[in-house]
């Protein structure tokens, strides 16, 4: 199946707004001329100053930098909102889908949405947040969410939004690795019917680490604890707050957002993009990805507790002027039509999802797509993680009836937006081929051992040669942490930590992460991250955790647990260890096996073969290599003999 190619259909390639010949000649440009090329692009933006430097970069060491549009003065919510009113003031901008489709939605006009940011920038100016503050977000899938952040944006303050599936130990990390003193939250969150106590979690954090102020969205109306000093209802606080506020002159290089992710080694890092070169990026690739035209209905179904929903649900989006649909649910309630009852509801023409909730649909069978008209979709889009040739099919040919290109964009929280993705109008599509560059992105596999570039049809692991507008600035806090993770393994190169295959076409095959991080559901989880909360529970001595293949999750969590002496390896146990990961990071966390090790497999020299651990738990015994240079071979006799089926 991966050899079929689709070509792109008539009416795409007539009507595009880029189409395969276009792309051939921007996309040289973009190299030849990024001057030019970025010149033009950068006019998307209303510029209070213009800039005066396009790109001002180095990956080496000794002089290393990152800038874009140097000079230049803007603000990005003034970009999303102010400058729409007169032509789309009274164009939905967010047509809000609750969780349960019983209760009513609400729509918010560009109008009204500039209203509610202005507002509430305003209730943060008389809560003391000022430019350069970093503002925590706690907030589940309600437009109050896109409100917090754009008016951050509109006063300078920081964001950092933290998924509101994150325990409370997470979240307390957060706040203190970014020093807030402002968490923005909710009573509840409601996901599938359930509800999810946020402000509990938040009061739980704030156990362990202080902020001056919470402020609290009503949102199921049950009762929560108020601390009446440090927290503040929403509703009370806008309804004393003036409607007017000016937007804040920003710097291109001031930053604009932190957003925690995963790595290989440590805590989660604070990915902290800036202004200029991420408002231009984020507009120009939603419009050319997604072929967007203000007027078209777009959803974007992702959180906007990750990237993609800080990208393609608020900034890109709304600089752009879209109509879309911002989902509070999830795919399967009340039941495994609902993705495609909000379609049609709505009649989206635009549908952008991560695989793993199209594995899960698609389990359940074709007749709860079919019962749905969903007439209204042109264009399919996936993000997250590799999507495999059969979901792919599937999304094809059932949701998108054959009608529909699939954009399977591949990036990063670390590149703002997408950099090796189709576009409906310009690309033939691969089935699980995340395609080729887009405009002013230079991809390259490097051998992953030695390091030099590989040409031609080949594997490697991939690097981007150069910087692109919307590429991250720093790790909040450890600029050399950056570098060191990003720019010190390949020298001159920003290293993905993912591996990809490039073919005959040039169409490059991302096959996931190669270092230690996995890719649960579309969302990233550091393996060292679940073995610290590990190793913190009092009887655990050691861990290691690994991916593993899971049908729906794309990879799933295996942990190895090595117990302190004496203690009973109890069924028990394992489930009261379980329960503690999803208790320390949260429910994305949770292991999908657990097994007991008395031993690990670990060098002489007292590295642990995480070559083995991988393959036992991808239960491919066939194929453990060479484990005579071990310290104690028996104990891989052991963990084989004892894994869990
Ligand atoms: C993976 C999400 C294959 C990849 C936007 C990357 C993908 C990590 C794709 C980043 C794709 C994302 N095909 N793999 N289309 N999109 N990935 O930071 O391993 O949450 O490095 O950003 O997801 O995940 P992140």
């Amino acid at each position: 199946m991966s050899e079929q190619v689709f070509p792109v259909p008539d009416h795409w390639a007539e009507t595009a707004k880029i189409t395969e010949a276009e792309y051939h000649e921007r996309y040289a440009r973009s190299l030849a001329d990024p001057e030019g090329f970025w010149s033009a692009e950068s006019q998307r933006i209303d510029w209070i100053e213009p800039y005066e430097t396009v790109k001002d970069v180095s990956y080496h060491e000794a002089d290393f930098r990152i800038g874009w549009f140097l000079g230049g003065k803007l603000n990005i919510c003034a970009n999303a909102l102010d400058r729409h009113l007169e032509t789309l003031g009274d164009t939905p901008a967010i047509i809000w889908e609750p969780d349960d489709p019983d209760t009513p939605g609400r729509t918010l006009t560009y109008r009204e949405l500039h209203e509610q940011v202005c507002t509430f920038a305003n209730v943060l100016k008389a809560n003391g947040v000022e430019k350069g503050d970093r503002v925590t977000i706690y907030l589940p899938m309600i437009p109050e969410a896109a409100i917090a952040m754009l008016a951050c944006a509109r006063i300078g303050a920081v964001h950092s939004v933290v998924f509101a599936g994150f325990s409370p130990e997470a979240l307390a990390g957060r706040i203190e690795d970014c020093q807030s003193n402002i968490v923005i939250t909710a009573d509840e969150g409601l996901r599938g019917g359930k509800t999810v106590p946020l402000k509990a979690n938040v009061d739980a954090a704030l156990e362990k680490v202080e902020v001056g102020r919470v402020i609290v969205y009503r949102h199921t109306g049950s009762d929560v604890d108020f601390h009446a000093v440090r927290d503040v209802w929403w509703h009370d606080a806008m309804e004393v707050a003036a409607p007017l506020c000016d937007p804040v002159t920003m710097d291109a290089e001031d930053p604009l957002f932190i957003l925690y992710t995963s790595g290989s080694t440590g805590k989660p890092k604070g990915v902290l993009h800036t202004t200029g070169g991420y408002a231009v990026w984020t507009s120009m690739t939603h419009e050319y990805v997604f072929d967007y035209r203000p007027g078209q209905v777009y959803w974007c179904a992702a959180d906007v507790g990750w990237v993609t929903g800080h990208s393609y649900v608020v900034y890109g989006p709304l600089i752009n002027g879209a109509t879309q649909v911002m989902f509070e649910g999830v795919p399967n309630y009340p039941d495994h039509s609902r993705f495609w009852q909000v379609v049609d509801k709505h009649k989206v023409e635009i549908f952008y999802a991560a695989p793993t909730a199209l594995r899960a649909l698609m389990r359940e069978g074709d007749d709860w797509v079919t019962r749905t008209d969903r007439s209204s979709l042109r264009l399919l889009g996936s993000v997250g993680e590799p999507i495999n040739p059969e979901a792919w099919d599937w999304y094809h040919r059932v949701v998108g009836e054959r009608r529909c290109p699939i954009v399977d964009t591949w990036w990063q929280t670390e590149t703002g937006a997408a950099m090796i993705t189709p576009m409906p109008g310009a690309t033939a599509l691969k089935p699980g081929s995340a395609s080729r560059p887009m405009f002013g992105v230079q991809p390259a596999l490097v051998d992953p051992e030695k390091g030099t570039l590989l040409d031609g049809a080949t594997s490697g692991a991939l690097v981007i040669t150069d910087s692109w507008p919307g590429q991250m600035r720093t790790v909040y806090g450890d600029h050399d942490r950056f570098f060191q993770t990003y720019f010190s393994q390949y020298p001159g190169y920003y290293f993905t930590g993912d591996g990809a295959r490039r073919d005959e076409d040039g169409y490059y095959w991302i096959t996931g992460r190669i270092d230690d991080v996995i890719n649960v559901s579309g969302h990233r989880m550091g393996t060292a991250e679940v073995e610290s909360a590990l190793v913190e529970h009092p009887l655990v001595s050691e861990a290691a955790v690994v991916g593993m293949p899971h049908e729906v999750k794309g990879q799933g969590i295996y942990a190895y647990v090595t117990t302190n002496a004496g203690t009973e390896d109890s069924e028990d146990l394992r489930k009261e260890l379980v329960q503690w990961v999803r208790k320390e990071i949260g429910p994305i966390a949770t292991p999908d096996i657990l097994q007991f090790a008395p031993g690990l497999p670990k060098t002489r020299s007292g590295k642990i073969m995480r070559r083995i651990l991988r393959k036992i738990a991808e239960n491919d015994m066939s194929n453990l290599g060479d484990t005579s240079t071990l310290a104690d071979p028996a104990v891989v006799d052991d963990l084989v003999a004892n894994r869990p089926q």
